[in-house]
């Protein structure tokens, strides 16, 4: 069992918990991911690890309530456990084993929209711990959807806030900050980062291709149980089949279709559309996930 140490809600829908995991805290790396289950017949949830902490044996993970699980989850408390939390899954942030004076001389610009700004933050925090100052760009719908701003703000070399309604900072869409800061700013970046709803990752990625900056991307919004069997986080990168969850969740945003992994996820939502994916992708779409009916 894994205690949580700490429960609390950072904004609507959204939650943040500090979970007793002193082998996946000494182990883990940003970039990478967890799977809870709060009960032994419980659905597995991949969480990216938005922070962790080695002395203490703590990892903190953020969710979203997008269904019977994560609202299950919301409503565990200080001194309540989970029945798995198992990692660190996936592949570290490419930065985490670049060399240091490299990696010095390179200036990376991170875009995080909503929820996104949790699995952003280990890895701004990373890189100021090692003496490299990165911005950071956040996006939320509004002031109150805004999380982990006083985080941020400590670990980033700048930070910039915007809004899609303007209730703080300014107005805007994360892509007009980047092309302000390109384009009016005369900023120059190496790489970009951008985690966030898969809509953004796309327009971000669009708009960088444009300004050549070689952008990351995590596509942890597509896995479904985050093990490598269900099937559902295929992706096609460049010309190659990818699974988010063993194969990354960061790749090359420039390469990622977008459109395709919003279709499929959006078609794995519906049995029927479960039901097709497997037709057509039975080769890969094998089942595993408790979901698809793929492994009855
Ligand atoms: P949101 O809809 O509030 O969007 C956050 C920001 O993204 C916006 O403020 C805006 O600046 C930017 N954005 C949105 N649409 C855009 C567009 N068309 N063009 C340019 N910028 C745009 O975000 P949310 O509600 O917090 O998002 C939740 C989603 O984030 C979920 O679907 C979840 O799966 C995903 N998520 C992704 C990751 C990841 O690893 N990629 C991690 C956590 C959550
Ligand atoms: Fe990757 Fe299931 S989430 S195969």
């Amino acid at each position: 069992m894994y205690k949580i140490i700490k429960a609390e809600q950072l904004a609507d829908k959204i939650y943040l918990m500090d979970v007793e995991a002193p082998r996946v805290a000494r182990a883990c790396e940003p970039g990478e991911f967890v799977i809870v289950k709060t009960a032994e017949a419980g659905e597995r949830i991949p969480l990216t690890i938005c922070d962790y902490d080695r002395d203490k044996g703590i990892v903190t993970i953020v969710f979203q309530i997008v269904g019977a699980s994560t609202q299950k989850m919301s409503a565990l408390k200080a001194g309540d456990s989970f029945r798995d939390f198992v990692g660190p899954l996936g592949r570290p942030s490419e930065f985490v084993h670049e060399d240091l004076e490299v990696l010095k001389n390179k200036k990376m610009l991170f875009v995080a929209g909503g929820v996104g700004t949790a699995p952003v933050y280990p890895q701004v925090k990373w890189l100021r711990n090692h003496g490299i100052d990165a911005d950071v760009i956040v996006g939320a719908k509004t002031r109150d959807m805004l999380i982990l701003e006083d985080r941020m703000r400590e670990a980033a070399g700048n930070l910039y806030i915007t809004t899609d309604d303007g209730s703080y900072v300014r107005k805007g869409m994360v892509t007009d900050v980047v092309r302000d800061l390109v384009e009016k700013q005369g900023k120059h970046y190496d790489v970009c980062v951008a985690i966030g709803p898969m809509i953004m990752m796309k327009f971000v990625c669009l708009l960088t291709k444009e300004l050549d900056i070689p952008t990351i991307v995590s596509m942890n919004p597509i896995m479904v149980d985050g093990t490598g069997m269900c099937g559902a986080c295929r992706l096609t990168v460049g010309d190659q089949v990818k699974f988010a969850c063993v194969d990354g969740p960061e790749f090359d945003g420039h390469l990622v279709n977008f459109d395709e992994a919003m279709k499929r996820q959006q078609m794995y939502r519906t049995e029927e559309g479960r039901a097709m994916l497997k037709l057509k992708e039975g080769d890969t779409h094998h089942g595993g996930c408790g979901h698809c009916g793929g492994d009855e």
